[in-house]
């Protein structure tokens, strides 16, 4: 692989989208179901998720195929584009704009993108149990998907940003739920990357912490973005959080705390990979993207 990061994130990019072009095809469906949910799929999400498990499994196995982690990465993509479907309904962020393009239940209508999500979260799953791999690691990579989206995980936090609407939560609160429906899934990511090349105990542990400090540190900058980016650039309608009255690190520290903030946590996740070689390059470099991108 390039060592070069956006060759890295590109070739990346190719390889989850032909995996997910092969998973859910056009195929033939009498209502709309499909279409939304290759819709969804295939509308220019940045894919960090995907190249977070592929550099995982980098960062243990470097000669690893990695024809190996295509479903892997395809499952946590699935799950993710499942929830941004949800996160958009009217009933929860009521967002009319995702990456660029009317969102799901604009383009169809609520239920079809009810049902695109729900779709979506199965397929997750379905990808995890029809690889190659031993049937224990299989088990172990659903249950850590499940961790990451499930009542523990991202759904939990979800709920815990709605009740949050109209309140003021404090620093301990926000975190939480910012660990929760961004971090968990992100964590997540790289666990099952890590699980699938064959990480022991020790590697996963170390590339957690990783993962614990970039997870928030995503949401963290998605914070920022949502007041300093513009729409168009972010694909999505900025100042939503300000319009919607929801607590985030800048409503609540202002522009510059929450920047230090995703520094501090920048400077946490690359302590976390002191003991991998240049094998976790891309690792590094993701958590460098994490905080300095721009949408
Ligand atoms: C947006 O995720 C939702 C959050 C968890 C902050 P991304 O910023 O990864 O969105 P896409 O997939 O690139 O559209
Ligand atoms: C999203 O948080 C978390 C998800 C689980 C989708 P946001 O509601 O801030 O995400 P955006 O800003 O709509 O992408
Ligand atoms: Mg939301
Ligand atoms: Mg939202
Ligand atoms: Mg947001």
């Amino acid at each position: 692989m390039p060592q070069d990061f956006s060759q890295f994130a590109s070739e990346c990019r190719l390889r989850v989208d032909s995996a997910l072009d092969q998973y859910l095809p056009v195929g033939t469906d009498p209502t709309q179901l499909r279409a939304a949910m290759r819709y969804s799929l295939f509308n220019g999400g940045k894919r960090v998720r995907p190249i977070l498990a592929y550099a995982a499994a980098l960062a243990v196995k470097p000669g690893i195929d990695l024809a190996l982690v295509d479903p892997i990465a395809a499952s946590v993509e699935s799950l993710h584009s499942y929830s941004l479907v949800h996160d958009d309904l009217p009933a929860m962020d009521d967002d009319d704009l995702r990456r660029g393009k009317p969102t799901c239940h604009i383009a169809f209508n609520e239920a079809t993108a009810i049902l695109a999500g729900d779709g979506l979260q199965t397929l997750a799953f379905e990808l995890l149990t029809s690889t190659n791999l031993d049937s224990r690691v299989q088990i172990e990579l659903v249950r850590a998907l499940v961790q990451g989206s499930g009542v523990e995980g991202m759904v939990l936090g979800q709920a815990i940003d709605l009740a949050a609407v109209d309140h003021r939560l404090d620093l301990a609160q926000l975190e939480t739920m910012h660990r929760h429906k961004t971090g968990a899934l992100i964590r997540a990511s790289v666990a099952m990357g890590a699980i699938c090349a064959g990480a022991d105990g020790q590697q996963l542990q170390a590339l957690d912490n990783y993962a614990a400090a970039i997870g928030l540190a995503f949401q963290v900058q998605d914070d920022i973005l949502d007041v300093i980016s513009d729409t168009n650039t972010l694909g999505k309608q900025q100042g939503a959080d300000i319009a919607r009255n929801k607590p985030t690190y800048v409503s609540l520290l202002g522009l510059d705390a929450a920047k230090a903030k995703a520094s501090e946590l920048h400077r946490q996740a690359l302590g976390a990979l002191e003991a991998f070689d240049d094998s976790a390059v891309h690792l590094r470099q993701l958590a460098s993207y994490i905080v300095e991108r721009s949408n």
